[in-house]
C-alpha cells in the first residue's frame, strides 16, 4: 500500500475541486483495510472512506486520511429463479450495471450510469427511473470498526429510504460496507412507469431497451462529470404535506409533484427553475442550464463558489416556495462532515 501525503482531492471526487488532504491510500483487500485502521501512524487523522467521490463536496483541505475503496470481485451465481450477484464494494456501478445487462440479466438497468461503487450504493439507496437499489439488494456485507469484522445485514436490516439508509444514521462511521448482494429475477418485469420511459413500445421492451433509453435520458439532461465538474443532483427532492402543496398548486398549477406515502415529493428542479437559476454562476460555478438541480464546476470553481450558489438556490427557493431544500450532496470539511450552514458560517 502507498500512502500519498499532502494530496490533491482533484482526481478522486467528480466536482473535481482543487483541494487537499493529510494522506491518501487505496486500498484493494480486507486486509488492507484493516491494517490501515489499526496502523497507530494514522489512529488518531480522521478518516474518510471514498468510492468514486461522486457524490462529495470538500469544503476546505481535509486535514485526515482518505482511503479509496478498490476492493474488486464480482461473482454470479443462480438458482432456479433468481440470479444472484456478489459484488465487492469497490466495483464501479455503472460498469456493473452494462455487465449485468451486456450477459441478458435483468434489473438494474434503470439504474444505469449512475456513477459510483457499488459500495456505496447502499449508503443513500441509489435511485433513478422508478428503481432504488433497495429493490434488487439482498444483503449489504459490512466491516464493523469496533470489532474489525465482517457481518451480513438483510436488506430490511439497512432501513433503505428515499436517498437514506442505517449508514447514514446509526451505523454512520462505524462500518464501511465491503460488499453487496444483488438478486435479480429470472421472470423479468419491465419498470417502465418513470417519465419518459412510458413512450417506449411494450412489444420491444427488454433490459438492453431500457437500458439504452435511459442512458440516452440521461446522456441529454446530466452533465458528464469528466467534461463538467459536479455531484448530480445537489440537493434531494423535498417531501411537503399535501396542504402545503395545495396552497401551491392554487398559486402555480404546474408545479411537478409525486404522491409519496401521504406526503408530496416535490421536483427540486422544477423549483429551482422557476426561480431563474437555469445558468446563474458565482465564481466558477454555475447551475447548470439544462438541469437546475445540478450545481457544476464551470470554470475552476472553489467549493467556496459553489455554497454561495447553493446558498442563494435554498434561500430563494424557501423565499419563493416557503419549501426548505436538504443537499443530497456529502460535505466534508476539514476534519469533519459538516453540512451547508456550518460551512457558510466557517467563510465568516
Ligand atoms: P462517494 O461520493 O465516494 O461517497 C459518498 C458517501 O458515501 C461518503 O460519505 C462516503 O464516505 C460514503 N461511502 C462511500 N463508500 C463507502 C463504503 N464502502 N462504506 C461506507 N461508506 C461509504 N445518485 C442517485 O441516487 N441517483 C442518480 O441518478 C444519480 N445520478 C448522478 C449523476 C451524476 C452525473 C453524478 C456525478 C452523481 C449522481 N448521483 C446519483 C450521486 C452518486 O452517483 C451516488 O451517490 C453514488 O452512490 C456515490 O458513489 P461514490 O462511490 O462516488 O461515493
Ligand atoms: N424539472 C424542471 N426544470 C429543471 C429540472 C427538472 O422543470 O431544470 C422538472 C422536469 O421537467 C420533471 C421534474 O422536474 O418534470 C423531475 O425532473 P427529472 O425527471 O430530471 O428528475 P429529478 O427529480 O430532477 C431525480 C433524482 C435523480 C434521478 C432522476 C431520475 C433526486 C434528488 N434526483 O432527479 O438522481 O437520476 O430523478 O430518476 O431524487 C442524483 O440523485 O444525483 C440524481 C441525479
Amino acid at each position: 500500500m502507498q500512502f500519498h501525503l499532502n494530496a490533491s482531492l482533484k482526481n478522486v471526487h467528480t466536482f473535481s475541486i482543487d483541494q487537499t488532504c493529510d494522506a491518501l491510500v487505496e486500498v484493494t483487500t480486507i486486509e488492507e483495510l484493516i491494517m490501515v485502521y489499526q496502523d497507530p501512524k494514522w489512529s488518531t487523522l480522521p478518516k474518510l472512506i471514498l468510492g468514486k467521490g461522486s457524490n462529495m463536496l470538500f469544503t476546505e483541505h481535509f486535514a485526515g486520511l482518505i482511503i479509496v475503496n478498490q476492493l474488486a470481485g464480482i461473482t454470479l451465481t443462480e438458482t432456479e429463479s433468481h440470479h444472484h450477484l456478489h459484488v465487492n464494494g469497490g466495483e464501479d456501478w455503472p460498469s456493473l450495471v452494462k455487465w449485468s445487462v451486456d450477459r441478458g440479466l435483468g434489473g438494474l438497468e434503470n439504474l444505469a450510469m449512475i456513477p459510483g461503487c457499488s459500495g456505496s450504493a447502499p449508503i443513500q439507496n441509489i435511485g433513478a427511473y422508478g428503481v432504488e437499489l433497495q429493490d434488487v439488494c439482498e444483503y449489504v456485507d459490512i466491516l464493523c470498526l469496533d470489532t474489525y469484522t465482517v457481518k451480513r445485514l438483510s436488506k430490511k436490516e439497512c432501513l433503505f429510504g428515499y436517498r437514506d439508509s442505517i449508514f447514514k444514521h446509526a451505523l454512520y462511521g462505524k462500518a464501511i460496507v465491503v460488499a453487496i448482494g444483488l438478486t435479480l429475477p429470472k421472470e423479468w418485469k419491465p419498470c417502465n412507469h418513470y417519465g419518459p420511459l412510458k413512450s417506449l413500445p411494450t412489444e420491444t421492451l427488454s433490459p438492453s431497451t431500457i437500458f439504452n433509453e435511459v442512458c440516452a435520458i440521461r446522456s441529454s439532461k446530466l452533465p458528464d462529470p469528466s467534461k463538467q465538474g459536479n455531484a448530480g443532483s445537489f440537493f434531494k427532492n423535498p417531501v411537503i404535506t399535501k396542504d402545503h402543496f395545495d396552497r401551491l398548486l392554487a398559486l402555480y398549477p404546474n408545479i411537478v409533484g409525486y404522491e409519496s406515502n401521504d406526503m408530496i415529493k416535490v421536483a427540486a428542479g422544477w423549483l429551482i427553475d422557476q426561480c431563474q437559476f437555469k445558468g446563474v454562476t458565482e465564481g466558477g460555478a454555475q447551475v447548470h442550464p439544462n438541469q437546475a438541480l445540478v450545481i457544476i464546476n464551470y470554470d475552476q470553481a472553489s467549493a467556496i463558489d459553489i455554497l454561495k450558489l447553493a446558498d442563494r438556490v435554498r434561500q430563494s427557493v424557501l423565499n419563493k416556495f416557503d419549501i426548505q431544500l436538504e443537499h443530497e450532496v456529502r460535505f466534508m470539511g476539514r476534519d469533519n462532515e459538516t453540512n451547508l450552514d456550518r460551512a457558510l458560517e466557517a467563510l465568516v
